[in-house]
């Protein structure tokens, strides 16, 4: 029956039943009176981490021996062995990645919906807001960086990422990206001839640097690199990177690989401080795929006698403070950062993947019955792996989508044996089909396997559909107009329009209003509404995002306090549908309308290391400035008409210029193009095709936004083979599974996301 990559092995959903195989039966579980409310974690930072999406009467216990009722609960199998013994001493536990096969059969695994992102870092150039960066041209990571996404999306675009989960199982990853990938040609390659910096280096001597920790044995399938070659899942990774390295080409059609093959070379080191004092050095050019993007930087380590010998650093000494482990003067002194987001130090790679953790629950003695049905459920439909082993291994391979692009986003997942039918009113077949209700018609009907919306189904349709997450999570994030740099020459060259100490005050908010659960708070009211939690800043100690002072705020954060009022970029007034948000209203009603608000809040009561209040001369009112389309959205921006967008902004969409009237290119906004300026094209600005991200300042991530795969209840997979013992059956129920759904089919057919 080919790979079955089976996230949720619980077989069964309702809530009284002993199988607990979701989130949601989790929390009804720990809010209903009795039973253990004993929920594991291997450290308090794996709980930190879940804390805004587990219920609070959780009894939360720290497996990492110190526990004072459980010491020896000090490692995975310790913690399993609690879950699956006979008083079922703890209700759940939670791990990052999947239980080892041994375990597996005794467990029900279902996801946290809590995603860590992962990407490659790069030293950032010099500017006001990164001192530490590199100063010389020779050492720029900027053309190093436009080849490093464009290999990571053409070996995203290409599938090479899934297969290389697919022979190192068991592995799991969600593919979130921060750059889209369904047409890698929109992502700029520097011609090899003219390559400067760090790719030039590259380029000269046929070796990619790439920073590393260890060499150490990851364990599970991630990677030991105490072998050679290196084996599991990231060495394959990386090697598939390498390929795609190898094979960019510019403009002038010469491969990089041209004069030789490009080897990517590891530069190890046993702390993450150490690659990074690397990175700054240029003694590596790129780190591993694997470095965590909402992690924090705490100085490169190095030893040192006085500040002087440390590195330049945005700190009141403007260097890295030179210190012992206990913050004093004397005994082993080392360069130190107090701890700080790691982005904002580094270059960021394109993502390369998001890492989900796992809660387990112990598995009932026998799989439950399906209600009303004297069948045993089997573990079919009801992950993208069941489904593609269905495809491969059935008779019916028609999969529904309602445009080309919610194929094109998914198709990395899905078997290559699918037959697309797109809803469009385009199917010779299916002309018919053009909307969501078809889909589902269609669907229950049994003339479609299954069908992908974004969001979910009507309630009411849950008692025909299974609905499954695709793993495919989009981010959302707000844009900022950003500083002028020779990366972006369109940025703002005013101090009075500088959105960097916005940007800081924007980023404590996120962080404050996502470690108080607001946004959970968002979705239960706002119900059915569905996000991933998939930060790029960690909330775990909102402390360490830092406002600026109220007095000595500059730039769109001066104006936003002076003016009580931060502008806010806005589509519409639309009605998206469902409960993403119906800004037609007044006031807006609905999930993002209710974020807005309770991020209003919190920038309110922000205060710097002052302590003054932003709200100490008066409440600050968030102003929607609405614009039909987001390129208008994006010219107010740039001109500082609004100061910072929506919270729904989609990170990996393009940008394809203001949109603005004109009549000669002149008239256009500066661009990084050829001509100096965006091209005049029927009377209208236009950049090409290009990633948004080198377009703007993107403050914290602030939700993820997943597609849905539905599957008739009652749908039966005819095997080809009509011999095969191993049908599968389609017969699952509704709860099952990954709920990490979200709704923004709206958003989907608008400009904001393509
Ligand atoms: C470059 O890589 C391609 C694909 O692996 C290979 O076919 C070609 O021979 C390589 N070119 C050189 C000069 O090594
Ligand atoms: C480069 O690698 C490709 C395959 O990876 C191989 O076919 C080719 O011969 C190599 N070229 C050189 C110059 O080593
Ligand atoms: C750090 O320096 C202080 C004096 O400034 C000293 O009291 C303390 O013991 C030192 N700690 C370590 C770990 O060396
Ligand atoms: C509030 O406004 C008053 C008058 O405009 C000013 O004197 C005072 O300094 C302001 N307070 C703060 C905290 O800026
Ligand atoms: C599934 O149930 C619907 C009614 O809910 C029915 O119309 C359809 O024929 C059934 N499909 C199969 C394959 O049994």
């Amino acid at each position: 029956m080919g790979v079955m990559r089976v996230l949720i092995l619980g077989l069964i959903a309702p809530a009284a039943a002993t199988n607990i195989v979701s989130l949601d039966e989790l929390n009804s579980a720990l809010d209903a009176s009795g039973g253990s409310k004993r929920v594991a974690f291997l450290t308090q930072a794996n709980y930190d981490a879940v804390h805004t999406v587990l219920s609070s009467n959780a009894e939360v216990v720290i497996c990492d021996g110190n526990d004072v009722a459980f010491p020896y609960c000090s490692s995975t199998a310790a913690m399993i062995g609690y879950i699956t013994d006979d008083e079922g001493t703890f209700l759940a536990g939670l791990i990052s990645g999947l239980p080892d096969a041994t375990s597996a059969p005794s467990l029900n695994s279902f996801s946290s919906s809590v995603v860590s992102l992962r990407a490659m870092l790069m030293a950032p150039v010099y500017s006001d807001e990164t001192p530490h960066g590199t100063l010389s041209a020779a050492t720029s990571s900027m053309d190093l960086s436009l080849a490093v996404d464009a290999a990571i999306v053409a070996l995203q675009s290409s599938g090479a990422d899934e297969k290389v989960r697919q022979s190192n199982m068991p592995f799991e990853f969600i593919a979130a990206h921060t750059c889209r990938i369904d047409d890698p040609s929109l992502y700029t390659v520097p011609d090899f001839g003219a390559a400067q910096g760090l790719l030039r280096t590259t380029l000269d001597d046929r070796i990619l640097k790439v920073g590393a920790l260890g060499p150490y044995d990851w364990g599970g399938n991630d990677g030991n690199y105490l072998v050679s070659p290196p084996v599991g899942f990231y060495p394959d990774w990386l090697t598939e990177f390498c390929k795609a390295f190898n094979s960019l080409k510019g403009s002038d059609g010469v491969r990089y690989n041209s004069s030789g093959n490009i080897t990517c070379e590891r530069v190890y080191q046993y702390s993450s401080g150490s690659v990074f004092e690397d990175l700054f050095d240029g003694a590596s050019f790129v780190t591993e795929p694997y470095y965590i993007v909402d992690s924090f930087y705490t100085g490169t380590g190095e030893s040192c006698a006085t500040d002087q010998e440390c590195r330049q650093a945005n700190l009141e000494s403007e260097r890295e403070y030179c210190q012992n482990a206990t913050g004093g003067a004397e005994g082993d002194l080392t360069c130190g950062h107090p701890s700080s987001p790691r982005f904002r130090h580094f270059r960021l790679s394109c993502s390369t993947l998001g890492v989900d953790s796992t809660f387990m629950t112990k598995r009932g003695a026998s799989p439950s019955p399906v209600p009303d049905q004297d069948l045993t459920v089997s573990d079919a439909a009801y992950t993208v792996d069941g489904l593609n082993a269905a495809l491969q291994a059935g008779v019916n391979k028609k999969v529904a989508f309602l445009s080309q692009a919610n194929y094109d986003a998914v198709q990395t997942v899905l078997d290559d044996s699918v037959q697309v039918i797109i809803c469009d009113g385009s199917d010779a077949t299916y002309a018919e089909c053009s909307s969501t209700d078809d889909m589902i018609h269609h669907i229950l009907q049994g003339d479609f396997a299954a069908g992908l919306i974004s969001g979910l189904p009507e309630a009411h349709f849950d008692q025909h559909l299974n609905i499954f997450s695709s793993t495919v999570v989009s981010l959302r994030s707000m844009f900022m107009a950003p500083s002028h740099s020779t990366e972006m020459v369109h940025g703002t060259t005013e101090p009075s329009k500088s959105s960097e100490d916005l940007s800081l005050a924007v980023d404590a908010a996120v962080v404050r209003l996502q470690a108080e659960g607001e946004d959970e708070q968002a979705k239960l009211n706002n119900m059915p509404f569905e996000f991933i939690v998939i930060h790029t800043c960690r909330t775990t100690d909102p402390s360490l995002f830092i406002a600026p002072n109220y007095i000595t705020a500059t730039g769109l954060l001066r104006s936003a306090l002076d003016g009580k009022s931060l502008k806010v970029g806005a589509l519409g007034p639309y009605d998206w549908g469902g409960n993403d948000g119906d800004y037609t209203k007044d006031p807006p009603v609905g999930f993002y309308p209710d974020w807005l608000t309770a991020f209003c809040e919190y920038f309110n009561a922000l205060a710097g290391p002052d302590g003054v209040r932003y709200d100490a001369n008066g409440t600050i009112t968030c102003d929607r400035v609405y614009q039909p389309s987001s390129s208008a959205v994006f010219k107010d921006l740039f001109d500082g008409v609004s100061y910072v967008t929506e919270p729904y902004y989609t990170v990996d969409a393009s940008y394809t210029g203001t949109g603005e009237d004109c009549s000669a290119d002149s008239d256009c906004r500066v661009a990084n193009l050829a001509g100096g300026t965006e091209v005049c094209s029927t009377s209208t600005c236009t950049h090409p095709t290009s990633p948004r991200i080198r377009h703007f300042r993107q403050s914290c991530s602030t939700v993820g936004i997943d597609s849905t795969f539905m599957v008739a209840k009652n749908f039966t997979f005819t095997p080809i083979d009509s011999g095969d013992v191993d049908e599968v059956s389609g017969a699952v129920l509704a709860v099952a599974c990954w709920r990490l759904l979200g709704a923004l089919l709206a958003l989907l057919a608008d400009p904001c996301s393509s």
